[in-house]
């Protein structure tokens, strides 16, 4: 039996280093099959739900083709248009969907509600994004790394996330990271909130312990000889936003951007530069998000968080993380439906 079957996919740290590594291999191999037209479906008559509370296009497009791709039958469930949490509760709701489904993706706002989901499922439950974690965006990030080193492994690298160090991508980074044992430099003027999330607080608790993870304000020390820069919007799809909220954080971290200043300080012309996206490098798409008072002062027009020349670069691998994306949960959901070993 393969050792994924019937498990969730709630956050990294419910893995091993070697079940990372195996889920990574299954993933590339995966990705062989559908360039070279071999694919074979395996996961027909499963029918699979993807239950969303936020936006998404990368995510919930990824779940659709793999599902396609294999041969499943999909639902797409706006948390909106439904009853869940609203005139039923989410453990009602779970064990419902368990009698119609093999298999749940859920994207909500609180972790612990996607875990309450898990509690009551007997069938595989996977995590699409929460406020504390999006460990599927890792897992593809990973098989993206993965493709990008030559002659090292995924722990031996050193990889600098700059920005807002209080989201998701973060956190799940941050467990990556203590998991694999490889480098890993948060670079922000902001610390870690200590919040009374459990999980947040489990995940600092793993700094203390690991000395791989190191978090700064000093940008040169962080991104010095690193093999990976990485960056995401400042401001999460969880956290209220207003022009006052957006200027608040760009205030702190607009010297924290990811431009050609920064790749100079690196001092590595090969780095790769990653973004999970959606990411604001044009002006178009963030003009009306905050005033234009704010554009001119902290000097905004080329990009916020990722200017444009560097989101064009031949330094970015930002498409590539996005198309892993597919391979990846594919092999999330492979893995946990079949009981056999997918090869
Ligand atoms: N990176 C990511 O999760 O993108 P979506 O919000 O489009 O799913
Ligand atoms: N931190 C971002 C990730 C988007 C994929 C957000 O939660 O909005």
């Amino acid at each position: 039996m393969n050792q994924f079957y019937n498990k969730h996919f709630l956050k990294l740290s419910d893995f091993s280093k070697e079940n990372i590594y195996e889920l990574i291999k299954i993933s590339k191999k995966l990705k062989y099959e559908k360039k070279n037209f071999k694919e074979k479906k395996k996961l027909v008559n499963k029918n699979i739900i993807l239950i969303f509370e936020k936006n998404s296009t990368r995510t919930r497009c990824s779940f659709e083709i793999a599902c396609f791709d294999q041969g499943a039958n999909v639902t797409y469930l706006n948390i909106k248009d439904s009853h869940i949490g609203v005139k039923e509760s989410l453990k009602d709701s779970a064990r419902i969907l368990n009698n119609m489904y093999h298999g749940i993706e859920y994207r909500g706002k609180h972790q612990k509600n996607l875990e309450i989901f898990a509690n009551y499922s007997t069938i595989p439950v996977w995590n699409g994004l929460t406020n504390e974690f999006h460990p599927t965006q890792i897992l593809a990030d990973l098989l993206t790394i993965k493709e990008n080193i030559k002659n090292k492994e995924i722990d031996q690298i050193k990889l600098s996330y700059i920005g807002d160090i209080n989201n998701n991508i973060s956190y799940s980074l941050i467990e990556a990271a203590s998991i694999i044992g490889f480098e890993l430099f948060l670079i922000s003027p902001q610390k870690l909130n200590f919040s009374k999330n459990i999980y947040i607080n489990n995940i600092i608790k793993k700094i203390n312990n690991n000395g791989n993870i190191n978090i700064t304000n000093n940008i040169n020390l962080g991104i010095k000889n690193t093999d990976f820069i990485y960056t995401d919007v400042w401001l999460s799809m969880g956290e209220k936003k207003s022009s006052q909220a957006w200027e608040k954080k760009i205030e702190k971290l607009y010297t924290y951007q990811v431009n050609k200043l920064l790749l100079k300080k690196s001092q590595n012309n090969n780095v790769k530069v990653m973004h999970c996206l959606p990411s604001l490098h044009l002006y178009k798409h963030y003009k009306n998000l905050f005033t234009k008072e704010i554009i001119s002062k902290y000097n905004l027009y080329n990009g916020v968080e990722i200017t444009d020349d560097i989101f064009e670069s031949n330094n970015s691998i930002i498409f590539q993380q996005a198309e892993n994306k597919i391979h990846t949960i594919k092999a999330i959901m492979m893995t946990s439906l079949l009981k056999e070993e997918i090869f």
